[in-house]
């Protein structure tokens, strides 16, 4: 069952950007919000040498890492092809205007 934990304002994560919520189980966690509102949340490490994908921008629903700027897909965590990785995703909802996250 999912536990959820009210993060923020959906206004409080920069559109295009993100922001990172520190979880002692899990590390830290990039919570991303896209040009269209919707929200995703990734295990803050680019599958290819830990880059800070918080850091990245995010175009559709892919963030590009600050980095060597791999693309990896905010829904699934997946690095875009031809490059191969996967980041943690986790799972996110939005309600009356909050984000939540969820810590199983
Ligand atoms: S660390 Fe992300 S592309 Fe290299």
């Amino acid at each position: 069952m999912n536990n959820w934990k009210r993060i923020c304002v959906l206004t409080e994560i920069p559109q295009l950007g993100s922001r990172v919520v520190k979880s002692t189980e899990h590390g830290d966690i990039a919570i991303f919000r896209t040009a269209t509102d919707e929200v995703f949340a990734l295990h803050d490490q680019c599958p290819h040498k830990q880059g800070p994908l918080s850091q990245g921008i995010v175009h559709g629903k892919q963030v590009t890492c600050p980095l060597h700027s791999w693309k990896i897909e905010l829904e699934s965590g997946n690095a875009v092809a031809p490059d191969i990785g996967c980041t943690k995703p986790f799972t996110v909802k939005l309600e009356g205007g909050d984000v939540f996250l969820a810590l199983t």
